[in-house]
């Protein structure tokens, strides 16, 4: 008796929280942030995360002057400065003290930013300096930049070959002609059924070096690929994600796509690191298909109790937070894949006027 009143309390409950309270909490911003904020905590994770990573990506720029996603952010924009057309006389006042401070704060650091970043950061800067007329702003920063860069070593601070805006040189162009670039596109479906054999590191990596081409909001490529292909790992990491069921056993191995929400200094960006993410991954999946491999998409849902386990599984950081998993093997001949019929051209394509 005891138990199906309280059942029935449940439904209710259930039923008001998740039916009816909506029902009036939609219409206003404010009860909607009360229905989040009291109700129902589906937010509460990426709240988390954006402000972990905003705390983060605030005190590298504003306490220490050290901020790298900052820096790469700036040096595109100063980049955008170089190209203009007309370009300015004098730009980037607004920004370039705080770009000076945080490449003396990369520069400085022991750490593993690639050398090559390193030149287009000087690079950039370089040219800035060069090409911006006289302006007690830019004239304080330059003396500073130029300090820092006679102290650094020649790969660092030579302009040759700069790594600087340039036009594209035509006749380097690809040969790939539509109808392969589409047969491509084709060809890749998602497979599921893998042949039991190890995936060559090698592949994968060259797949990842298309995958990094890929455009991202302010070159700042705010994601990692954590890459699963250890036998034992592997059957762990393959349960975590909720669409493997069936297939699972089959997936030789898993690339967790993981997003940083620390490139940001603001809510208004929070998105980005599922934009960039998925636009390099299908330039991954697409990579992996030249060179003999195969994958399959997998949804990574927000379930705490799944954020968890993954969190602790690649012992990410609070403002990390995985987007997407991507299983991979070399295609089975004999697994069948999905026909998966795409929306019709005139149903997805919609030109105004
Ligand atoms: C973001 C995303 C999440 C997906 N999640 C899963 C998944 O959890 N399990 C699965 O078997 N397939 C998953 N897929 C694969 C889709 O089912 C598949 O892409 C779709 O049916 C179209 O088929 P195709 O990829 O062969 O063109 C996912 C695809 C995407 C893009």
């Amino acid at each position: 008796m005891a138990n199906t009143l309280r059942n029935k309390l449940g439904r209710f409950k259930k039923h008001f929280l998740e039916v009816k309270l909506p029902q009036y909490c939609y219409k206003s911003g404010f009860l909607s942030s009360l229905y989040y904020a009291f109700f129902n905590r589906s937010f509460n994770r990426e709240n988390k995360a954006v402000l972990a990573g905003k705390v983060k990506h605030i005190k590298e720029a504003v306490n220490l002057k050290s901020n790298y996603f900052l820096l790469v952010r700036n040096t595109h924009r100063i980049e955008k400065g170089l190209l203009m057309r007309p370009r300015k006389e004098v730009f980037a006042t607004a920004f370039i003290a705080e770009t000076v401070d945080s490449y003396i704060g990369v520069m400085g650091k022991k750490d593993d930013t690639d050398n090559l970043q390193k030149k287009w950061f000087t690079d950039v800067l370089t040219e800035y300096f060069n090409v911006c007329q006289p302006h007690p702003v830019v004239d304080r920063q330059k003396e500073r930049f130029l300090n820092v860069h006679a102290r650094q070593s020649p790969v660092n601070g030579q302009l040759e070959g700069g790594a600087i805006p340039y036009l594209r040189n035509v006749s380097d162009f690809s040969s790939i002609s539509y109808e392969e670039f589409y047969k491509l596109n084709r060809q890749r479906r998602s497979v599921r059924w893998f042949l039991d054999k190890p995936v060559d590191r090698a592949l994968i990596d060259k797949a990842i070096l298309a995958a990094i081409q890929a455009p991202s909001a302010c070159n700042r490529q705010p994601f990692e690929y954590h890459i699963v292909d250890d036998k034992e790992l592997l059957q762990t990491v393959v349960e975590l994600p909720m669409g493997t069921k069936g297939y699972a056993h089959s997936i030789q191995a898993m690339i967790v796509a993981v997003g940083n929400l620390d490139a940001y200094f603001d809510e208004r960006d929070r998105h980005l690191i599922y934009i960039d993410a998925s636009l390099a991954n299908m330039s991954l999946m697409l990579a992996l298909e030249t060179l003999g491999l195969a994958s399959c998409p997998i949804n990574w849902p927000d379930i705490e109790e799944r954020e968890v386990k993954m969190a602790k599984f690649l012992k990410l950081q609070p403002y990390q937070r995985p987007i997407m998993c991507i299983g991979i093997g070399y295609p089975d001949p004999q697994g069948m894949v999905a026909y998966s019929e795409k929306r019709p051209l005139d149903v997805v394509r919609k030109y105004l006027g």
